[in-house]
């Protein structure tokens, strides 16, 4: 939702290490950035609305007044508040002295506010944000009116300001990763998390110096330490260069295990693509491999899965999978859906995670809920899977961001190995989790004996051969094809995108890339659902894009299609190499190499995200950061 970065040290200047810390969270939001650090002037705060890149030109003509050992910045994503200077964070106190800056929501901010304004605090902003600012500010001078505290302390020493911002948030009711700095505590960061991600950084950094920082992702930490620690609900942390310390909102210390992280920043680089999008399109035949591959029991026919907590006896005891997602997500555990039915014999059902919950969900302990999450992080996701543990079910994550909020709720996570996703429309998670869930229903249909020894292996084996069958979609035809018929349509007012079967998600997410980055109206339906409304819309001037590979829904589908074509309808097909009524039907085909059943919507959707984003880019857009979507969707 909002990035975070800060730094504290005992050398040279933290304004730099925050821009570029910033500048990699940007995915997070983007409508509006700030910077708040201590210089020898005193507390220099810069706030601009729009990129990044506007703050920056900004400090570029007014820096700050000399170097800073301490600062924070915030990329925000309006929530409470519209997109302004004024609610832009961080944020200050009455005095000025203390800034903070926050990503979720507070939910009671309106009654603190209601109890601060009549103690005289006046707000500058509409966020729920500065309301915490003010809290901490009343709360601080409660603990300071009977001794005056003197300031500063040894590092790492408890101050009233610790004990301020664990009683505001005792207090404070819904979601927040905050950072508070206090210029009368001019060593020390502030950290407390409920439901928002954020992430230490412990030094000393790359160059050896004391050093302490915090972020919400830890691709941003990673050009200065990989030794990290990811704060916990309940947890408020005290950093200074030399040491960091962690308690519970009650005040016991925490003991603190931080840990090394191995992966690479380089691999969150863009590597020459002109956009993000394009480098993940282009990367899934990779991904798809990573996330599999190691995991494949040729022999037995059957899936491992690193440190998995579901053993045989309690896979053998699920009656029923319930997926919760969101998004593209969602429209992976449609398909997920199938797998399961198909390759494990389960019944499963599917749900919008921010339905689930508002639904009286049967509870049951036979239930294995299963949350799908590119980030990890997504609020209504998290929250339909701790619906689904009280009702008794067992808590299963498919993620991709490892050590988020859901793998660390779930009782097991199967990792998707797509690598950083930064493209705010998510395509290589999709593709990934596909995989996942693949893999999830052939270890359940094996342990479970719906799957014979020989079927695993099949399926198996269908998967070991997947990587090269993807090779023709990236090839120098096929990247042309594309971007022929997204310049032939790329005017289009609305776009129909119609499958069947294991295909119907498909369509939903071929519909979804288009509308979130080039913006043009588009529904993603199953073709046997056309006659009963939509066929009303079709005219020669709807493209209609049909999917119908090779298999069980194929016939079917090409007789939907037959009906629009009769209408004038502009068919772009998705066919397998060869399909006889192709040049019949379509005005366009999209040619996709022809796999099993079950693996076809992975083949199949990748064209669709090309010519999402062709279509995207020839408009004059950015697909990295389409407006008003952020990355991780941390509010409810
Ligand atoms: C669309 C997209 C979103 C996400 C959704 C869930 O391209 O990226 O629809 O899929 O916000 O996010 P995760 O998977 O992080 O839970």
């Amino acid at each position: 939702m909002c990035g975070i970065f800060g730094a504290v040290t005992r050398k040279g200047d933290v304004t730099p290490a925050i821009l570029a810390g910033l500048a990699l969270l940007e995915y997070r939001g983007y409508d509006s950035a700030g910077v708040a650090v201590f210089t020898e002037r005193g507390v220099e705060k810069r706030r601009r609305v729009g990129k990044l890149e506007v703050l920056r030109e900004a400090l570029h003509r007014e820096g700050f007044g000399g170097p800073a050992l301490i600062g924070v910045g915030h990329t925000r994503w309006a929530t409470h508040g519209g997109v302004t200077e004024e609610n832009a964070h961080p944020h200050s106190d009455s005095s000025g002295d203390l800034v903070l800056v926050h990503n979720g929501i507070i939910e009671n901010y309106l009654d603190l506010k209601r109890e601060l304004a009549a103690k005289g605090h006046i707000f500058r902003s509409a966020t729920d944000s500065e309301v915490l600012a003010h809290a901490i500010e009343e709360q601080l001078a409660r603990m300071e009116a009977p001794a005056k505290e003197s300031g500063t302390k040894t590092a790492g020493d408890e101050t009233a300001l610790e004990r301020a911002v664990r009683a505001t948030m005792r207090e404070a009711r819904g979601t927040y990763a905050i950072v508070v700095l206090h210029r009368r505590f001019p060593d020390r960061i502030l950290v407390a998390r409920q439901d928002s991600p954020v992430v230490i950084g412990i030094g000393p950094d790359v160059h050896g110096n004391p050093a302490s920082f915090v972020a919400s992702d830890v691709p941003a930490l990673l050009a200065h330490t990989r030794k990290v620690y990811y704060l916990r609900d309940g947890e408020v942390a005290t950093l200074t260069a030399d040491r960091v310390t962690v308690r519970r909102l009650d005040g016991e210390l925490v003991p603190f295990a931080p840990l090394e992280i191995r992966w690479d920043a380089a691999a969150a680089d863009r590597r020459g693509y002109p956009h993000y999008m394009l480098k993940e399109i282009e990367e899934q035949p990779d991904a798809v491999a990573q996330t599999s591959f190691d995991r494949l029991d040729d022999d037995r026919g059957d899936v491992r899965f690193e440190d998995f907590a579901l053993g045989d006896e309690r896979l053998r005891a699920i009656r029923r999978v319930q997926i919760v997602a969101c998004g593209t997500s969602l429209h992976a555990g449609l398909v997920g859906k199938f797998y399961l039915e198909h390759l494990a014999g389960l019944p499963t059902e599917c749900d919008y995670a921010s339905e689930f919950r508002y639904r009286s969900p049967i509870p049951s302990g036979d239930v294995l809920a299963v949350g799908i999450s590119q980030s990890g992080e997504t609020m209504d996701t998290l929250k339909a899977l701790g619906e689904a543990r009280t009702r008794g079910a067992s808590v299963l994550g498919i993620c991709n961001v490892r050590g988020s909020s859901i793998p660390r709720m779930s009782d097991a996570v199967l990792y998707t190995h797509a690598g950083p996703e930064i493209g705010v429309a998510s395509t290589k998670a999709f593709t990934c989790q596909l995989v996942a869930l693949y893999l999830l229903a052939v270890r359940l249909g094996r342990a479970r004996g719906h799957l014979s020894q020989e079927q695993g292996r099949e399926a198996i084996r269908a998967l070991r051969v997947l990587r090269p069958r993807l090779d023709p979609l990236f090839s120098d035809d096929a990247r042309e094809n594309v971007h022929r018929i997204a310049k032939r349509f790329a005017g289009a007012r609305d776009f129909l995108f119609l499958g069947r079967g294991i295909n119907y998600p498909i369509a939903l997410e071929g519909a979804l890339k288009l509308k979130e980055i080039s913006y043009i109206h588009a529904e993603g339906y199953p073709a046997g659902e056309m006659k009963h409304g939509p066929i009303a819309m079709i005219d020669a001037t709807l493209p209609v894009v049909v999917i119908a590979t090779q298999g069980r829904d194929r016939e079917k589908t090409l007789n939907q299609l037959e009906q629009v074509k009769a209408r004038g309808g502009q068919v772009i097909l998705v066919a397998n190499p060869g399909d006889p009524e192709a040049e019949r039907l379509a005005d366009e085909v999209i040619e996709v190499p022809a796999t099993t059943d079950e693996l076809a919507p992975i083949v199949n959707v990748i064209p669709l995200q090309r010519l999402a984003y062709e279509i995207a880019v020839m408009r004059g857009l950015s697909p990295d950061s389409p407006r008003n979507l952020a990355k991780s969707v941390t509010v409810e």
